[in-house]
Order: structure tokens, then C-alpha cells, then sequence
């Protein structure tokens, strides 16, 4: 069994595992920003770049080559956004470890914004989750208390603020670009890339956004250095994250473990599947990243053999779905919400999504006809690739990735004038 490595999660058995206090006492807390004020700032970006951090929040560019795209420093203002926006259906990282240990986080924007030299930092937190907003709020307001945050932290000359925003529970706001017009007082909706965020993103400023679970882990990579980090996981994909277990798993829960564990290692952790049954299907990183069976328990979840093995290593977010599942309710279920939360700025998005959730009811209720899976898949071929941002294709995911592997299931729908799962419709057309 693969040894859980408590890193960003090494405060959350403690008690008042969010407090200034605890993170200080248990975790040496704030050594790393201490560390990072007595280093050159492009030295701190040369840590975390050979550390080989990628991006947590689902795409996984790497963290340090991203800082280092910033145009040189002109004097004005540049800045950094923690992207807390976590929306992904399935994925339940950051909103854990903002609540169980927000000190992380704040400690790895102080260092972030030295590395680049931001003097005001932002967190873009989800609306909805008012008890993470607060708890931020305060883990903020602890680090000023405490010299951490504001003018001349720790003695440096250094200044800097932190300003915590709650947005308004839109999924497209979890798009960086869409996040920063948000973040500006704008209707969010994505912008054109290029000019990516390090060129021009706030307020035209060049800006670093990085996801919560990135900057959290930048504190841990300077205390105990970039080879302690690359030591972990893989030789592309290095380092630990949270993988999120949830659905038809004994013991549901974060499991924070190196890059390239496989499910059957994390489900011999969480006490496998549900007693009695097994494992129909699973998502390797949230509802938008192409579904796995019981075929894929072996799979690295690292970057590279997930996408070998025609998936995304996504946002971690492992939905475990077992064979009382039925696939295309599912799925159907994914795309109301694909539907609803497509902003509506392109046409394959906006069109595309509104007629796949048609479909994908009108197959699930009874009223399908034999055409309908193909006209899914020509849908999903005209939203791939032509859709504005990663929205519209990842609301193809799970639509392809379920007629390839579970194309009968659907015809059964079809010719059953429903789910053959429902022992009342089935009964109703015996
Ligand atoms: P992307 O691959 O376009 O960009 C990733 C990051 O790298 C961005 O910050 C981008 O600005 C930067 N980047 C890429 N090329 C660059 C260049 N040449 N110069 C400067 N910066 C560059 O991916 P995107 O659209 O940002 O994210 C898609 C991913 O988001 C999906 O893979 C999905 O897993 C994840 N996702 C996560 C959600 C969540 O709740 N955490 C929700 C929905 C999607």
C-alpha cells in the first residue's frame, strides 16, 4: 500500500487545525515565507519550477514556468489570484483544505507575491460557500494580526495585502479569464487567449492565477526544498495532491498521496467498494475528464498515464460509480448542469449543451429513437474544439467517454423506451 503523504493536509487531525496558532506550532508554519524574504525572488521561482509543481487546479501547467512568464517588473502593479473558485462537478479538494487548513494558503500567497513581486493578492472564493468565505476572512485577518500580511511583514520592507472576494456561484468563474472580469465588477465570461494572464489579466496588469491547492503547496517546497518535492510521484508528474474519493466508496474522503497511486491503491485505503458490489465506472479527475472502469484500476493517476490511457488527470475529483449506477442518468445529470452553467458567449457551448441535455432526456425518459446516440456523438464532435473555453469541451467528456464504453446501455434505453434499470418501466414493456 502506498504510504499517504500529510503534507497540505499535515494540521487537519489537530485541534483548531485552522487557526494561526496551531499551523505555527505544528506544521512550522511561516518558515518558508521566512526563508523566501531572505531569498532572491528569482531563486524562489527556480524552486518552484524544479520542484516540477504543476498546476493543481486540473490542467496542470507547471506553477513555476507560468510565474516566470511574467513580463519583466516595469514598477506597476502586477498581481496574483487564487483561483478558489472549485465548481467541478465531483471535485471537493480545495474547499476541504481551505476549511481544515487555510494557513497553507495564505502563507503560500506571501510567498507566491515575493517571488513576483505582487503587493496586492486577491483570493476569488465561491458564493455559495459562505462558511470557506469566512473561514478565510479570518485565517486573512490572523496573518495581519500577526505580521504575515500588511506593511513591512516580518521586518522585510515588504508590503503586501491580501483581499478575500466571494463571487456569485457561476461555474464559468472557475475559467481564469472569466474569473478576472468577474474579479473586476463584470458579468463573468471568458476573454481571448493570448494574451494569457502573466501578459495582461487584472485589470490589464500581468497576473499569476493559480489554484488554491498550488499555492498551498508552495510553502511545504520552501522549507524542505525543491528535491524533497521532485522526489515524490513521478518523473513528469512530481509531488503529492489530494485525490478526493466520493460516491460508492466505504470511506469517502480526501486521500493525499503521491502523483501516479492508482484507484486500487486508494480504494485499499478507503475500504473499497461498498460491501456487495463493485465498480461500474469512475472519473479520474471530475465529471469533465473522459470516465473509467473497472478496466483502468492499475492506471497511474499521474498526468502522463492518464492521458495515455485517453483521460485527463484533471482535478483529481474520483467519482466511483458501481454497477447500480445507471450511466445514462448520470451523464444526463452532468449535462443539466453543463447546461445551465455554460455562460452563453459561444454557440457550440451555448446550443451544443442545451441540445445534448434534449437528448440525453428525452433517451434516459423513454422517448429515444435509434438515431439519437449518434446524433450525441456528431453534437459533442461540432463543441469539441470549436467551443470558447474549456467549458464546452469538457461537457463533452462524459458524454463520448459513455456511448464508447457503454454504447448497449444506451441502446437498451432506446429499446426498452427507458432505463432498463427501473423495474416499473421494464415491467411496463415487458
Ligand atoms: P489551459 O491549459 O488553457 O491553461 C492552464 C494554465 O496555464 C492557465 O493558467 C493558462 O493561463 C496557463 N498557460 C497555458 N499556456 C500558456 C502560455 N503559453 N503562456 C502563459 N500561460 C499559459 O487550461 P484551462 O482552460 O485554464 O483549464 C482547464 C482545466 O481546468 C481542465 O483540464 C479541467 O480539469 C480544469 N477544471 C477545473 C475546475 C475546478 O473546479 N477546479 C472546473 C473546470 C475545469
Amino acid at each position: 500500500m502506498t504510504p499517504l503523504t500529510p503534507v497540505l493536509t499535515d494540521t487537519w487531525d489537530k485541534d483548531r487545525s485552522w487557526s494561526l496558532e496551531t499551523y505555527v506550532a505544528t506544521a512550522d508554519g511561516y518558515a518558508g515565507l521566512r526563508k523566501a524574504l531572505t531569498m532572491n525572488p528569482a531563486d524562489i521561482v527556480t524552486a518552484v519550477k524544479e520542484s516540477g509543481l504543476r498546476g493543481r487546479g486540473g490542467a496542470g501547467f507547471p506553477t513555476g514556468l507560468k510565474w516566470s512568464f511574467l513580463p519583466p517588473d516595469d514598477g506597476k502593479p502586477r498581481y496574483l489570484v487564487v483561483n478558489a473558485d472549485e465548481s467541478e462537478p465531483g471535485t471537493c479538494k480545495d474547499i476541504p483544505l481551505m476549511m481544515a487548513s487555510p494557513q497553507h494558503l495564505v502563507e503560500g500567497v506571501a510567498i507566491t507575491s515575493v517571488a513576483i513581486n505582487c503587493h496586492h493578492a486577491f483570493v476569488y472564493v465561491r458564493g455559495e460557500v459562505l462558511h470557506v468565505y469566512r473561514r478565510l476572512l479570518n485565517a486573512v485577518q490572523e496573518a495581519y494580526d500577526a505580521g504575515y500580511l500588511g506593511k513591512n511583514i516580518l521586518g522585510s520592507g515588504y508590503d503586501l495585502d491580501v483581499t478575500v472576494h466571494a463571487g456569485a456561484g457561476a461555474y464559468i468563474c472557475g475559467e481564469e479569464t472569466a474569473l478576472l472580469d468577474s474579479l473586476e465588477g463584470r458579468r463573468g465570461q471568458p476573454r481571448l487567449k493570448p494574451p494569457f494572464p502573466a501578459v495582461e489579466g487584472l485589470y490589464a496588469r500581468p497576473t499569476v492565477v493559480n489554484n488554491v491547492e498550488s499555492i498551498a503547496s508552495v510553502p511545504a517546497i520552501m522549507r524542505n526544498g525543491a528535491a524533497w518535492f521532485a522526489s515524490m510521484g513521478t518523473e513528469k508528474s512530481q509531488g503529492m495532491g489530494l485525490f478526493s474519493l466520493s460516491g460508492h466508496v466505504t470511506r469517502p474522503g480526501q486521500y493525499e498521496a503521491p502523483l501516479g497511486i492508482t484507484l486500487r491503491e486508494l480504494l485499499d485505503m478507503a475500504g473499497g467498494i461498498r460491501e456487495g458490489h463493485r465498480i461500474k465506472f469512475w472519473t479520474p479527475g471530475g465529471s469533465s475528464t473522459p470516465m473509467f472502469t473497472d478496466a483502468h484500476l492499475d492506471v497511474p493517476l499521474d498526468y502522463e498515464s492518464v492521458g495515455a490511457a485517453k483521460s485527463m488527470l484533471g482535478t483529481r475529483a474520483l467519482q466511483i460509480f458501481d454497477e447500480t449506477t445507471c450511466v445514462v442518468r448520470a451523464v444526463s445529470r452532468w449535462m443539466d448542469f453543463y447546461a445551465h452553467e455554460s455562460c452563453g458567449k459561444c454557440t457550440p457551448c451555448r446550443e451544443g449543451t442545451f441540445w445534448l441535455k434534449q437528448v440525453l432526456a428525452r433517451v434516459e425518459n423513454g422517448g429515444g429513437v435509434d438515431a439519437d446516440i449518434d446524433l450525441m456523438v456528431d453534437l459533442c464532435d461540432n463543441i469539441l474544439g470549436r467551443a470558447f473555453c474549456a467549458l464546452g469541451d469538457g461537457a463533452t467528456s462524459p458524454v463520448t467517454s459513455s456511448i464508447e464504453l457503454f454504447r448497449d446501455e444506451y441502446q437498451a434505453h432506446i429499446d426498452n423506451h427507458g432505463c432498463p434499470f427501473d423495474p416499473v418501466r421494464s415491467a411496463l414493456f415487458d
